[in-house]
Order: structure tokens, then C-alpha cells, then sequence
């Protein structure tokens, strides 16, 4: 049978991704390796953990002896790598630990993927999940191309730039068959409550202020999860060796925009009076060295793999707001203990 690793699965884009492979292919046996960072949680994982060809196991990729161990008990035909600090704010006060997990764990990975199967890669795959933060920030005109210079503005865009450069150059020194792909904002069910859509819904639910960084004016391009992890399933099994593919949402949303859509969508769900959330709106300092706009050109993965978002933003909207107000368990146990802390040094 054919093994696959998927690492961070126990996150929110990880635990989509697993649940897909897990229920898509029943021939191959997922192993999720996660540490179980603050953002990682297994209870996204529940419905499917008693799948025969699904197995979970903690541990870090920043140890590399417990990686390469792992690498030679299981013998992976394929990495899907997706495990990494995630979140630009704590990659300003904490920049190290994204160097040692973006960068340190994802070469990790690397060496014992190369030494496993040293020169006959044939029929292997390794699989890294990027973001298109790495391109840096564009103007008001422009989109990422899969050949945009790198040029990552913050300490997390910069440890996945690195990230990616170390992908390719395994790739070219060593000849190990790699694909990269860079997507744009992820959205919807099991995010984790510090990025801007769920920390706001949950901000709503609470009637808790809204806390927009500078004028709201910054530009994403927003995908839902579930479609991400439907390209990452397409470019891992038809996509070229040594190839990147950008992903996006064809979807871009100004954040004050898209703060009172939400804010719009939410009085309607839970019958508030109408425009009642965005009296909650408050603008707060900036984040430093925050990027203008991302925007990205999916054409390539478009036209060579036939890949396109599936739902529109209002849609993706809708069903990750009715997930949130089906799980306020979910959500209650992730902002107790250290999200506290967080939450208090972040916005004070
Ligand atoms: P997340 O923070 O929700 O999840 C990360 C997961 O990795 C967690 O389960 C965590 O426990 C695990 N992890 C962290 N450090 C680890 C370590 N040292 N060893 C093992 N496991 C570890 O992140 P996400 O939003 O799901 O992002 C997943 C990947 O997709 C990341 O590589 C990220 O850069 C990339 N990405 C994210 C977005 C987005 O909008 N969220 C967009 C494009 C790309
Ligand atoms: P975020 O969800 O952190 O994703 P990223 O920084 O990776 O794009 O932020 C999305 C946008 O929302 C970004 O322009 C920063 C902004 N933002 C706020 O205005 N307030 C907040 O509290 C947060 C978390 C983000």
C-alpha cells in the first residue's frame, strides 16, 4: 500500500487536506505527523480518525532524529508538507520559532526524504504547501505570477521564502522531485480564531470591538479552505515535477469591505438589528511592514490541471459563519488558556 505523510494535519488547512486524501484514497495509508502547536487540534480530525488507512503521530519536524526515524519505519512515497508557524502577527514578536519550523523542519524533511530514497526517486513525490506571501506586496494594479521575484516583507513570509528556495534547490542539487505550491488567504471551517475571518466572527458572537489594523484599506485575495485542498490534491497527483503552481481565490476583498459583509451576514444569522455589528468596528494601530495587497493569477493551474474555486465568497462566507454557530464548543475551547494571553499582548 502506498504511504503518504502529510505533515501539520492537525491545523486548519492540514486537517481539510487529510480528511480529503483519508475519504478520497483508500489505497494509500495518510500518516499526519503534527506536533500540536497551539493551532493544531485533533478534534478536527474526529470524524475520520477511525479510518483503517489513516493513522496520526506527534512529533515535531524540527527533530530531526525523530524525522529521519520516522522516514525509514514507514518509507513515504510522498510528503505533503504543510506543518508551520502561520501567523504573521506572532512571527513579529517570535521570529524564531518560524525559523525552526519553517525552515529547519521543512529541510528536515528534505534530508530524510532524499536519504530514504537517495538516487530512485521514481514514482515519489515531495509535496510543499507555500503562500503568496513570499512575492512580497503588490500596488494597486498587478497580479503573482508563478515567476514574480520573491520579496517577503514580514519574518513569516521570509521563513517561507526560505522554505521554498530550499525545496528548489534540493530539487536541482540533488534531483529530488518536488512540487510547490503558493496560494492566497485561506477561509472557512476549523481557522483558527487569531486570523482576521474567524477572530472577527467570534468578536461578533461576542459583541467584542472589531480591531481593523491601519485604514482597512489592505487588499487579500480570499479562498475557500475546502477548494485549496482540492488543488493541493490535483498538483500532487498531475502536476510536473520541479513546478510551481499558484492558487487563488480570483476573489480580492479590500479587509473593511469584507469586515462588513461579515458583519452583514452575521446580524442577519443570528437576528441582530441591521448594521448592529459594525458599530464594532474600531481601527487600531498597524501591523509593521504590513503588505499592501496580494493578489494572485491562478491561470496556470487553470489551464494545465482544469483547476477552479468552486464557491463564491458569499457562499464560503455563509457556510464558514453556519460552522462557527454550529461549534461554539470548538471555538470555546481554542480561545481558552494561552489565547488569552495572546489575545491580550496583541490588542491591548
Ligand atoms: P495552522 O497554523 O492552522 O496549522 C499549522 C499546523 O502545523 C498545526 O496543526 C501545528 O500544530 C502544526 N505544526 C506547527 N509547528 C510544527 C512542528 N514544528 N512540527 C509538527 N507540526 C507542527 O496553519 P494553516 O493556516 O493550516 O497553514 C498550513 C500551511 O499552509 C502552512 O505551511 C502555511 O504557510 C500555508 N498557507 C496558509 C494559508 C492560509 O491562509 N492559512 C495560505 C497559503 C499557504
Ligand atoms: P490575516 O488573517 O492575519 O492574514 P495575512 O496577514 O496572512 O494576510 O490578516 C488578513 C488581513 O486582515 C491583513 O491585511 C491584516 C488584517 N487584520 C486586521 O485588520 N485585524 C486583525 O485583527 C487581523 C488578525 C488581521
Amino acid at each position: 500500500m502506498k504511504k503518504i505523510i502529510i505533515t501539520g494535519g492537525a491545523g486548519f488547512i492540514g486537517s481539510h487536506v487529510v480528511r480529503r486524501f483519508v475519504k478520497q484514497y483508500k489505497d494509500i495509508h495518510i500518516f499526519n505527523i503534527d506536533s500540536l502547536t497551539y493551532a493544531g487540534n485533533l478534534s478536527n480530525l474526529s470524524d475520520i480518525e477511525k479510518e483503517s488507512n489513516y493513522t496520526f503521530i506527534k512529533g515535531d519536524i524540527v527533530d530531526a532524529e525523530f524525522i529521519n526515524n520516522l522516514f525509514e519505519e514507514h518509507r513515504f512515497d510522498g510528503v505533503i508538507h504543510l506543518a508551520a508557524e502561520s501567523h504573521v502577527d506572532r512571527s513579529i514578536s517570535d521570529p524564531i520559532s518560524f525559523v525552526m519550523t519553517n525552515v529547519v523542519g521543512t529541510v528536515n524533511l528534505l534530508n530524510a526524504f532524499k536519504n530514504l530514497w537517495n538516487d530512485n526517486f521514481e514514482g515519489k513525490r515531495f509535496y510543499h504547501v507555500s503562500t503568496d506571501e513570499v512575492y512580497g506586496s503588490l500596488g494597486q494594479d498587478g497580479l503573482f505570477t508563478e515567476t514574480t521575484s520573491y520579496d517577503p516583507n514580514s519574518p513569516y513570509s521570509a521563513s517561507k521564502a526560505s522554505s521554498d528556495h530550499f525545496v528548489r534547490a534540493y530539487g536541482e542539487t540533488y534531483g529530488l522531485p518536488y512540487v510547490i505550491s503558493n496560494c492566497s488567504n485561506n477561509y472557512g471551517p476549523n481557522h483558527f480564531p487569531e486570523k482576521l475571518i474567524p477572530l472577527f466572527i467570534n468578536n461578533i458572537i461576542n459583541k467584542k470591538p472589531l480591531p481593523v489594523y491601519g485604514d482597512g484599506n489592505y487588499t487579500r485575495d480570499w479562498l475557500y479552505v475546502e477548494d485549496h485542498a482540492v488543488a493541493i490534491d490535483l498538483a500532487f497527483h498531475r502536476g510536473k515535477n520541479h513546478e510551481t503552481y499558484n492558487i487563488g481565490g480570483f476573489n480580492e476583498w479590500k479587509n473593511i469591505d469584507l469586515v462588513k459583509l461579515l458583519c452583514k451576514q452575521m446580524d442577519q444569522k443570528l437576528q441582530r438589528k441591521v448594521s448592529e455589528s459594525e458599530q464594532l468596528i474600531t481601527y487600531v494601530k498597524d501591523r509593521p511592514g504590513h503588505d499592501l495587497r496580494y493578489a494572485i493569477d491562478a491561470s496556470k493551474i487553470n489551464k494545465e490541471l482544469g483547476w477552479m474555486p468552486s464557491v463564491t465568497f458569499e457562499e464560503g462566507l455563509a457556510k464558514t459563519i453556519d460552522w462557527y454557530l454550529s461549534n461554539t464548543e470548538w471555538l470555546e475551547n481554542v480561545t481558552s488558556g494561552s489565547y488569552q494571553n495572546y489575545y491580550k499582548n496583541q490588542y491591548q
